[in-house]
């Protein structure tokens, strides 16, 4: 079988032969409207399945004109920082927390303020004294990276609270909540934000393998005009990974499950 992944939520392992053997068999058979110029937001059956899936399983709210298709978080994070933040903007990020993302604010001159976390995740209550007027906060609240909490119900709404009320933005970096193996998933910030200030992130690095270099941006519907600069001019996914993982998606491989027949993926 070659080396064995481990399938999300405890479905059994899948051979990463037959993972890569899925993207390499869609580049050999494509349909013909699929090695053509595509949306810039990737290929539309592609965005439908990813919001699907969303709304499904994550509770978030999006069409699937709200979504673009990237390579990995670490462009959804870049993308993010050229489009919301100007150099000396003041942003919010958790301590400890993810050291690429500090390399993609600090890249774009942003003024970096740690938030300490606790079991709760981000504690707003410091961020609030340390820089009340932040333009934005990034926080990993289904698994907070390193120390592995979940942001409590209370803290998600103080967070949402500040947000509405200080005119910022939250960027939810939800890179790892498929994996759940004793409890339900708790549902995205995103489901719970009534005033459109949350930016959605997810990735595929850790649901399939990482060097795919594919993951998703879920935007404020307003948000696309601002964006299109970005995405006419930068190089997005192409058929291989992002046709396949599509595949992946129709046959319901991130339901929780990767199908019990997979050399047939
Ligand atoms: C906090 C966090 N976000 C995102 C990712 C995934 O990044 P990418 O999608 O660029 O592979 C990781 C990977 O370890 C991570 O720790």
């Amino acid at each position: 079988m070659g080396i064995v992944w481990c399938s999300p939520a405890g479905a059994g392992p899948v051979s990463v032969s037959h993972l890569v053997g899925a993207c390499g068999a869609h580049s050999r058979n494509p349909h013909v409207r699929a090695i053509h110029y595509i949306d810039p937001r990737g290929a539309e059956r592609f965005r439908d399945a990813i919001c699907n899936y969303l709304r499904t399983a994550r509770g978030v709210k999006c069409e699937s004109d709200q979504i673009l298709v990237v390579s990995g978080s670490q462009q959804a994070l870049d993308i993010t920082a050229r489009v919301l933040l100007d150099p000396g903007n003041s942003v919010w990020v958790e301590e400890p927390g993810y050291s690429l993302e500090r390399i993609v604010l600090k890249a774009a001159g942003c003024r970096i303020t740690p938030v300490p976390v606790d079991q709760e995740g981000m504690m707003v209550s410091v961020g609030v004294k340390r820089a009340p007027r932040a333009r934005a906060a990034f926080v990993t609240p289904s698994h907070q990276y390193p120390l592995g909490s979940t942001m409590s119900a209370s803290r998600r709404i103080q967070l949402l609270n500040w947000a509405q009320s200080a005119g910022a933005w939250i960027i939810e970096d939800d890179y790892d909540s498929e994996y759940r193996y004793e409890s339900l998933p708790v549902a995205s910030m995103h489901g719970l934000d009534i005033n459109s200030r949350v930016i959605y992130i997810g990735t595929f690095s850790k649901v399939l393998f990482p060097s795919l270099r594919l993951g998703y941006l879920v935007f404020p519907a307003t948000w696309w005009s601002a964006l299109s600069r970005f995405a006419t001019r930068w190089t997005f996914p192409g058929l291989s990974s992002s046709g396949s993982t599509g595949r992946f998606h129709q046959r319901g491989a991130l339901y929780a499950a990767y199908p019990k027949d997979a050399p047939g993926l």
